[in-house]
């Protein structure tokens, strides 16, 4: 406890940091299972049919991807940025007709992904709302 010369007391406090998203989540593994519980969802839901088709045949080299820009974003290792191939997240999805029904899609996929983990109802809340934002954003049409 300090004491201010005038004799007040006052409570020492100490700064911490705050958790990251990225930690909020549960770090690298966490991010790990929600992307492979995302793909896996797109790869199997039929009501994901739509935007499975437009992605190839082999999910296996974005699943890596979406795991690095994912830890990057949430405020983890920047991954995806240190990648040869990086994009930016607006261009590499130009090619792509995106509209509300394929944003849907994808928002059913990430929401089944979240239910994958254990996780706070407001970091999930939290995460469900930022994907929403982010999803409607890359839309082109
Ligand atoms: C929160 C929203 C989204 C995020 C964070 C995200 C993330 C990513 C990332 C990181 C890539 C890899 C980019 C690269 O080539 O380096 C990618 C590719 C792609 N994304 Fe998204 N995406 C989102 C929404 C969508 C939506 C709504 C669609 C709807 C169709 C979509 C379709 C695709 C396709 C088709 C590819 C290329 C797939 C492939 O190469 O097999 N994405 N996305």
């Amino acid at each position: 406890m300090l004491r201010h010369a005038s004799g007040m007391a006052r409570t020492d406090t100490v700064e911490l940091p705050l958790p990251s998203p990225y930690d909020q989540l549960g770090g690298a593994p966490a991010v790990r299972r929600l992307v492979d519980a995302f793909y896996d969802a797109m790869d199997s839901d039929p009501d994901a049919a739509g935007i499975r088709r437009m992605h190839h045949a082999d999910l296996g080299p974005i699943r890596d991807k979406l795991f690095d820009w994912l830890s990057g974003w949430a405020g983890g290792p920047q991954l995806y940025s240190q990648r040869p191939d990086r994009a930016c997240i607006m261009s590499a999805h130009a090619p792509y007709a995106i509209g509300p029904a394929e944003r849907d899609q994808w928002m059913g996929c990430m929401r089944t992904a979240l239910d994958s983990l254990t996780l706070e109802p407001d970091v999930r809340e939290m995460f469900e709302s930022a994907f929403g934002r982010l999803a409607n954003g890359l839309r082109n049409r």
